[in-house]
């Protein structure tokens, strides 16, 4: 299972990337509206800290206007991924810059019907949000089990799950247990993920039970 990381925040990037566990990011224009700073230099740095897929999304609703934006943001760097809203336009332009080679991350999928139109356009990920779902009093996870399930019937489907809107390390666990491909996660949800409450105290006997033999690892 990939991890990417769902932020534009280039200091939470550059801190997580040192942990070895981000294999991409996603970012999203709500996300870069809050850095303040400008979309494609924002874009451009994340490519230089990250080796995978940086998903970066076109803000036209027409398909001539995304496949001009998702063109220009492709020339930013090679693991630029397009992201395209789940609209008609989005499927078509999502077709044009899969075919000329380019990755492509469909999102704001909210059903599995939307998913198999994603796959059929070519899209190498499709973005589930689970956890707008679960706000709306729907199953997030049920739709991302329904997803996984009709992909796997279709050999020649090769989108990869991409989980995104996750809300906590449960949805990550859920998530792994169904086999998606990949999943977004929040610097703070991945930062809940390490925690736990039995390692801290376990750590803690331990350090004090070593402090007694005055030994230290290190040769003296
Ligand atoms: C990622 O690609 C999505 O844009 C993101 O996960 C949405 O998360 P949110 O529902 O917490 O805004």
């Amino acid at each position: 299972m990939k991890f990417f990381i769902d932020t534009a925040d280039i200091e939470e990037i550059r801190e997580l990337a040192e942990t070895g566990l981000v294999d991409g990011v996603t970012t999203n224009p709500s996300l870069v509206a809050k850095t303040g700073r400008r979309f494609v230099d924002i874009v451009s740095e994340i490519c230089s800290i990250i080796e995978g897929p940086v998903s970066a999304e076109v803000t036209a609703l027409d398909h001539r206007g995304m496949l001009a934006e998702g063109r220009y943001l492709a020339k930013i760097a090679p693991n630029v991924v397009i992201k395209v809203p789940l609209t008609r336009d989005g499927l078509r332009t999502c077709r044009v810059l899969s075919d000329a080679g380019t990755k492509v991350n469909v999102t704001l999928c909210f059903s599995a019907a939307q998913a198999i139109l994603a796959a059929k356009a070519g899209a190498s990920y499709i973005s589930p949000f689970v956890g707008r779902l679960d706000d709306v009093g729907s199953d997030g996870m049920a739709l991302i089990a329904e997803i996984c399930e009709i992909y796997g019937q279709y050999p020649d489907f090769t989108t990869e799950v991409l989980v995104a809107s996750v809300r906590h390390p449960i949805h990550v666990v859920q998530a792994a247990k169904l086999g998606a491909d990949v999943a977004t996660i929040p610097p703070k949800v991945l930062h809940q993920m390490f925690a736990h409450p039995l390692t801290d105290k376990g750590l803690a006997a331990f350090l004090e039970d070593w402090r007694k033999t005055g030994q230290t690892v290190l040769a003296e």
